[in-house]
């Protein structure tokens, strides 16, 4: 396959799939906001056409005309450098445009772009092409952002909805066997993004860090695992959490992981396929920065550096859980922001967010590498997040 045909396939593959997830959905489950950090399927859709119409068409396709002019302001997240937007909250008010009208503008762009690509995008200039990149990576961050806010979207509702009799992917995960430790011996490792293919600017600064000896676990902890925790007075013993998270704990009243109710004395758990009974082997899901860390200080352990976790990726299966790490989200020496708009999509974060590692089973095919650095604030728990120990 040449190459235009191969890039015009592997953008219609990827926008077809964020269209074949929306399949199932009802017309008002496109709309509903349940939270902040949660955003509408509606205003998924729009925003991914317009990270295409904004970085890459209104840039490079001197033909190209707006959808619509106000479209902008309604789907741009938060760049900045972009211009003013709906604020994010308010992002589920928004019964206009029609969820048939976001599909025409997707239409729009799509056929903008595969007409861009097949001309052989701009003469005598190629930057578009890692934007391109750019834009079917960022399609796929929502693909997966797209199942975890509408779980939390649905699981606000009394009515618990389902999504599915199935999905594309399986939400229990059986743990294999018992729990060992694998160990690794002190030295020089290699961290980060080298060589060619597709990574963030935040993987990139690929750079050599000294690790003491170190074991990591073969396996994430199970449900049954953390269920010992829970029992054994984990949620109300403060000498395990940090001070923040205590207060956190308190205030919201916490007592197991998101998703889980207790019907009867009996722990069940909200799974976009409906309430089930929690499956005792399989792997917990669903927990925060401040709760991974607190289960490691009740066991004694800890939780593995991102370094520790890359340098021993290869001794382990992972791709069931985003993994926590207790590594702030801070930039790799030689870290460079790009300039303008798309300089925003990683730098700006650097600061009072964790580092997750791996990939979840959410996680949309081609989408996984094991220098990604995920991030997310300590407390925040409705990506499918799990705890892998260290020690
Ligand atoms: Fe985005």
């Amino acid at each position: 396959m040449n190459t235009i045909k191969k890039q015009s396939e592997r953008f219609k593959n990827i926008r077809n799939y964020s269209e074949e997830i929306c399949k199932p959905l009802e017309t008002e489950d496109y709309v509903v906001q349940s939270d902040m950090f949660a955003s509408p399927p509606k205003w998924n859709l729009g925003h991914t056409s317009w990270f295409f119409e904004t970085f890459i068409l209104a840039n490079y396709d001197s033909e190209y005309k707006l959808y619509n002019e106000r479209f902008p302001f309604l789907f741009n997240s938060y760049y900045n450098n972009a211009g003013d937007r709906v604020k994010r909250h308010k992002r589920g008010d928004l019964s206009r445009p029609t969820v048939k009208e976001v599909y025409a503008y997707r239409k729009y762009v799509d056929d903008a772009m595969l007409s861009f690509i097949e001309k052989g995008g701009k003469a005598g200039d190629n930057s578009w092409k890692a934007l391109l990149e750019l834009g079917l990576q960022h399609e796929q961050q929502h693909q997966e952002l797209f199942w975890t806010d509408l779980k939390h979207t649905f699981f606000q509702n009394p009515l618990l909805p389902k999504y599915a009799k199935h999905l594309p992917f399986e939400e229990e995960t059986l743990a294999e066997e018992e729990m060992k430790f694998i160990a690794l011996k002190e030295g020089i490792y290699q961290i980060g993004h080298s060589g060619d293919g597709f990574a963030y600017d935040n993987e990139l600064g690929h750079h050599k860090v000294y690790l003491h000896d170190f074991q990591i676990a073969d396996r994430l902890v199970t449900n049954t695992e953390y269920l010992e925790f829970i029992e054994d007075g984990g949620y109300s013993d403060f000498n395990l959490w940090h001070d923040e998270a205590w207060a956190w704990l308190n205030e919201n009243k916490m007592t197991a992981p998101l998703y889980w109710l207790k019907n009867d004395g009996e722990w069940m758990n909200y799974s976009l396929t409906g309430l089930k009974t929690i499956e005792p082997n399989t792997l917990l899901k669903h927990i925060s920065y401040y709760e991974a860390f607190a289960f490691a200080q009740w066991k004694g352990v800890r939780l593995p550096t991102e370094f520790e976790w890359e340098a021993a990726q290869q001794e382990f299966k992972w791709g069931q859980r985003w993994e926590h790490t207790n590594s702030a989200y801070l930039p790799y020496p030689g870290f460079q922001k790009a300039a303008g708009a798309v300089g925003e999509y990683n730098g700006k974060f650097m600061v009072n967010q964790m580092v997750l590692r791996g990939a979840s089973v959410a996680t949309s095919p081609g989408h996984q590498r094991f220098t990604y650095r995920n991030f997310f604030h300590p407390w925040e728990r409705w990506q499918y997040s799990g705890i892998r120990l260290a020690k």
